[in-house]
């Protein structure tokens, strides 16, 4: 059911949650049966009020009936956006509709994306780099940290708060039941880590500099305020340090990640033994078997990728080359991994003749990502090159 939480976070600060289990695939591309949430904030001042981002477009009328219930529109003076993209702003022509004094607040480079996409006539008041301005007696820094996921996406420091509203960055997949985010919750973390693979994995090296960025101006920081998921309030290092492994893509230690596909059998076979012998020495090896009965889902495969020391992949050939489903694979891989440091093994069985294990090797250097070794069979794997590609994934094995 598709619903909506308000709930004040801080003196003056109020959260309006829209919880989204109608979205099937974000982006039109990640599959999430566990949701998502759009976060608008609300912030309260003698001199009038402010909001920070608003919801995706089709929620629009909710957001107006959720605004009405804890406020006058017409109170609203300024609409501060963090980010242009519109799970974020869709809702802000109908709210600019009825707030017609209300300026909007953005980077100097989402002026021409929200010109682009919307029909505004309200005063815009734009951020140049890193500034810090007063609106209606609040103390704000506006940090630009360009492609977090955008390249107008700023930060927002409120003084008096201490809070840090950050949009994408810090942000999670999942309808958590709390309006505050649990360290402790182990499907909150991985939700979050699967968002940030995902949505932000082509721009991982920006989600660094920001944190960087943020850690370099010393600012006394109480509570994180994404606009997906929940806010980091207890101690603010943790999902620092997080997102930072996260980002980087550090591994956990003794974990290797596989993803196969089989059609008739004959890598099935092959991984399986290679599984039995990793699985035998007490490493924890997660399994993605692509067949005739199952797809599952991409995205629950690179976000385990993200945290394995080595990354086994095994195609028949198809057609001279990579089977198809190994060719949409790498495609993400070469997009969410581009220069990660994180070993790659690969497999490829064939019937009589393949290209196949120089289209992987090419795909996974076109991404700067290293094979340490690739192995080819003739149906069958030999017992030989099972005892090679063990040793070889235990030899790299982060313990
Ligand atoms: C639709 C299809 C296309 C294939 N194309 C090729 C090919 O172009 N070159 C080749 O050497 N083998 C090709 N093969 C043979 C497979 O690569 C080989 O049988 C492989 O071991 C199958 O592994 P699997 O049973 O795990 O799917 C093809 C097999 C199928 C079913
Ligand atoms: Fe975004
Ligand atoms: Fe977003």
């Amino acid at each position: 059911m598709v619903k909506y939480l308000i709930k004040d976070i801080a003196d003056g600060v109020k959260l309006l949650r829209l919880d989204d289990d109608r979205t099937r695939y974000f982006e039109a591309a990640w599959h999430i049966p566990e949701g998502v949430t759009y976060n608008s904030y609300l912030i309260e001042s003698s001199e009038g009020q402010m909001l920070i981002d608003t919801w995706k477009g089709q929620y629009s009328e909710l957001f107006m009936k959720a605004i009405k219930e804890i406020t006058d529109i017409s109170k609203i003076k300024y609409v501060i956006i963090n980010h242009a993209e519109p799970d974020h702003t869709g809702s802000l022509p109908v709210l600019l509709r009825e707030a017609k004094d209300a300026k909007v607040v953005v980077n100097v480079a989402g002026i021409k994306l929200l010109k682009a996409k919307y029909d505004i006539k309200n005063e815009i008041v734009s951020i140049e780099g890193t500034k810090e301005v007063k609106l209606l007696g609040e103390d704000f820094i506006f940090i630009h940290v360009p492609w977090v996921h955008w390249p107008e996406t700023m930060l927002s420091y409120q003084k008096r708060t201490k809070i840090l509203y950050t949009c994408d960055v810090f942000g999670s997949f999942s309808i958590p039941s709390s309006y505050r985010a649990d360290p402790r919750d182990s499907f909150y973390l991985k939700s979050a880590e699967k968002y940030l693979i995902t949505v932000m994995g082509y721009y991982r090296k920006y989600v660094l500099n920001a944190i960087e960025k943020v850690k370099s101006m010393n600012l006394e920081i109480l509570k994180i305020a994404p606009s997906h998921g929940g806010i980091w309030d207890r101690n603010v290092e943790e999902p620092m340090q997080l997102f930072e492994k996260w980002a980087k893509g550090e591994p956990e230690k003794n974990k290797v990640t596989i993803a196969y596909v089989s059609m008739y059998g004959s890598v099935e076979e092959a991984v399986s033994r290679v599984y039995n012998e990793l699985a035998s020495k007490d490493i924890n090896v997660k399994t993605f078997a692509i067949n005739d009965s199952d797809y599952p889902d991409f995205e629950d495969f690179l976000t385990e990728i993200n945290s394995s020391s080595v990354v086994l992949l095994a195609t028949p050939t198809y057609d001279t080359s990579v089977h198809p489903r190994m060719k949409a694979l790498l495609e993400l891989i070469k997009d969410k991994f581009r220069g990660v440091s994180k070993p790659f093994v690969v497999m490829v069985s064939y019937g009589w003749g393949s290209n196949a294990i120089k289209y992987m090797e090419n795909s996974l250097k076109d991404a700067g990502l290293e094979a340490i070794l690739m192995e080819t069979f003739r149906e069958k794997i030999s017992d030989e090159q099972v005892k090679k590609i063990t040793s070889v994934i235990k030899d790299k094995i982060k313990t």
